[in-house]
């Protein structure tokens, strides 16, 4: 899988990818992450790329020809199966998206500032927009390494069997059950009994109670 991300703030995300499972990823040639600097692509007088908005208001917007040039030279490199916008008035981001996104070849992802970006790239390039929460941040590259964080970690190979994706909160719309480890009793506080009983099929069953009554509790409407 290759990802393309596309910032006027490159250096915001030097350091999300360059670590861990994210690391790991790239080195054993699971994916390849780009980071692109807008500013180059811009044909205007000191490499601007925002500008006030038709109609007045506050806050500037970023222009459509950095963005649409960036895209286009892309574009003429190799097919992309999404084009993504990181937005606070995109869908809400959840783990179903995470998958299918986690099982694509190529994605461009492109972050937002100031108000965002001129309708028209939305328009005539984007195929994807997502938000990573009701709340609105600074610009798109947080969002943008949240969702490379949340589908790389899904690329077959990219966790040991310590890390499975399969047992994480949401990958069966119920949250991860309490979890333990070593000493089973510390001060007094002890661990379930039945996780030390050894008899898997208990185990399984009690951590499924534990998974549903915590999404009971906590996230009804992940119940449907
Ligand atoms: N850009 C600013 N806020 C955002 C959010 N909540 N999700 C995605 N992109 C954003």
């Amino acid at each position: 899988m290759r990802i393309d991300i596309l910032t006027i703030l490159p250096r915001l995300l030097d350091g999300p990818f360059a670590d861990s499972i994210l690391q790991r990823a790239q080195d054993n040639g699971l994916c390849e992450i780009v980071i692109h600097n807008i500013r180059d692509y811009s044909i205007h007088k000191q490499k601007q790329v925002d500008d006030y908005q038709f109609g007045g208001g506050a806050g500037m917007v970023m222009m459509v020809q950095p963005i649409a040039d960036a895209i286009d030279k892309l574009k003429s490199e190799r097919e992309y199966d999404e084009i993504i916008y990181l937005t606070p008035d995109g869908e809400r981001l959840n783990q179903g998206i995470c998958n299918s996104f986690s099982l694509k070849k190529n994605i461009i992802m492109l972050c937002g500032h100031y108000k965002g970006v001129d309708q028209r790239i939305r328009d005539h390039y984007i195929t994807r927009e997502i938000s990573i929460g009701d709340y609105v941040l600074s610009g798109g590259e947080l969002a943008a390494a949240v969702l490379v964080d949340s589908i790389v970690r899904l690329i077959p190979g990219a966790m040991n069997d310590e890390t499975s994706a399969l047992t994480d909160s949401f990958q069966d719309n119920l949250l991860a059950p309490p979890i333990y480890t070593r000493p089973a009793d510390y001060n007094g506080w002890k661990v379930p009994e039945i996780l030390t009983s050894g008899n898997t099929p208990k185990v399984e069953e009690w951590r499924f109670e534990q998974a549903l009554e915590k999404t009971k509790t906590r996230r009804p409407d992940l119940l449907g």
